[in-house]
């Protein structure tokens, strides 16, 4: 298969497996080998379902390591204890991920080894479902998932195929390679959860402060079906609000509408128009730091209350009034925080037109990206940014939107810190 398979990809991971009790148990003994192959270290957990469709010992041969299937075994806790086994991985895979594995797994059951391991684990778990087409479909199944995804979790597949049972669908488990392929995409990230609220496991470089961020585009109705909006995926402000919560702080992120899950560890308000979102902002402050990430509209139309209709008179033109600038408003406000970022997504004249608006905006610092079409800025995945103070621009490399996301949180924590001007 295309973009797998470069040698050794996961020299020294550490990989967790979970093996549920399905036909395509077979695929995992496939998936242990071909991750082995690649320098991982695979500890195989197996659920006593799963010991129906294929023994410990074949797991045991291929990973060259003991086989974890009790919760209750006295030998295995005094060598590894079930919390240590489920934290000293990089990532949780559950291959095959059965209905029922996905089931107890949302609503946090632990009774068994397997899912105990799920509920005691920092890191994040890649599921790989499998189970027949039905039961896949099923709300039940299907809202299961989506608490999974809201708390975290990764998925690849299920694929659509023939199923064991003579049945044709979704619900095939992904092939070994394309689970090694999501295996490798989810270890280039960071597979640490953050904290839970109200506990610091690491006392973190934000800890004690509020992180307000805006992210994402606005939408400013028309009428009541059309909108005006822009490109913005929400991926750079979401990326900020999680590390600032990996970081410890109390993060609240008012967001415009994107296609994301919430950010992890962060209280989401969900806005529409430019002017919701001032208001919750308002209504977040008091606050340490801004963080005006979101793409806002600078103009709205006086909405129709009925949907515009073509008529005979050609296109209607729109009169359109501009909207309330957040975060000039922040800054200027009596609450304003003690450090205010902004962003400035230009297509020319980068530097000097981010200058030119952290003075007009009086905000603490600007992030500048160019936008211009071919950078992939908007929507994408990676970003170059360049950091402009009353101090001076700082040229960033090209990175991730989460290495951007990273390094700003770093930065906010030293100016917070005052150890630097
Ligand atoms: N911003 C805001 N409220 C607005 C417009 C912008 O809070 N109504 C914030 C954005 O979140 C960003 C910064 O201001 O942090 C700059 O946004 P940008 O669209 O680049 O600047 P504009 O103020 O719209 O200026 P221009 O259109 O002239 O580039």
């Amino acid at each position: 298969m295309a973009g797998v398979g470069c040698a050794r990809s996961l020299e020294a991971k550490r990989v967790l497996l979970i093996v549920g009790g399905g036909i395509a148990a077979y695929k995992s003994l496939d998936l242990v080998r071909r991750l082995r192959a690649r320098g991982a270290r695979v500890r195989v957990v197996m659920t006593a379902a799963a010991k129906e469709f294929v023994t410990p010992l074949a797991f045991v041969s291929l990973a060259n390591e003991k086989v974890y299937d009790d919760l209750f075994s006295a030998t295995d806790e005094q060598e590894m204890g079930h919390i240590q086994l489920s934290r000293d991985a990089d990532l949780l895979v559950v291959a095959p991920a059965t209905a029922h594995i996905l089931a107890r797994a949302a609503r946090g059951l632990c009774d068994d080894l397997a899912t105990t391991l799920l509920l005691a684990t920092d890191k994040r778990v890649l599921y790989a479902p499998a189970m027949n087409v039905r039961m896949w479909l099923h709300p039940a199944t299907q809202r299961n998932v989506s608490t999974l995804h809201g708390d975290g979790a990764w998925f690849v597949g299920p694929n659509v195929g023939d199923m064991a049972c003579g049945e044709y669908g979704p619900g095939r488990m992904s092939e070994p390679l394309e689970i090694v392929q999501a295996i490798e995409t989810a270890l280039k990230q960071d597979t640490l959860l953050p904290a839970p609220e109200g506990l610091s496991i690491r006392g973190g470089a934000l800890e004690g402060l509020h992180v307000v961020v805006t992210s994402g585009p606005t939408h400013e109705p028309i009428d009541p079906v059309r909108y005006i909006a822009n490109r913005s995926s929400g991926r750079q402000g979401h990326a900020i609000a999680a590390a600032a919560a990996r970081a410890g702080a109390r993060v609240t992120v008012i967001s415009g509408p994107v296609a994301l899950p919430d950010p992890p560890g962060c209280e989401t308000t969900h806005i529409e128009s430019a002017r919701d979102m001032l208001a919750a902002v308002n209504a977040a402050l008091p606050a340490d730091i801004f963080v005006a990430a979101a793409a806002v509209a600078d103009w709205r139309a006086e909405p129709a209350v009925d949907k515009i209709k073509k008529g005979e008179r050609g296109a209607p033109s729109l009169s359109l009034v501009e909207n309330p600038d957040i975060l000039a408003s922040v800054s200027r406000g009596p609450n304003r925080p003690r450090l205010v970022v902004g962003f400035a997504a230009e297509t020319r004249d980068l530097i000097r037109h981010a200058q030119e608006k952290l003075a007009r905006k009086g905000c603490d610092l600007i992030v500048a990206n160019d936008v211009s079409e071919g950078t992939g800025v908007f929507g994408g995945a990676m970003n170059q940014a360049h950091l402009v103070s009353r101090a001076g621009v700082e040229d960033w490399p090209r990175l991730r939107k989460e290495d951007v996301a990273e390094r700003l949180v770093a930065r906010l924590a030293q100016l917070i810190g005052g150890e630097m001007s």
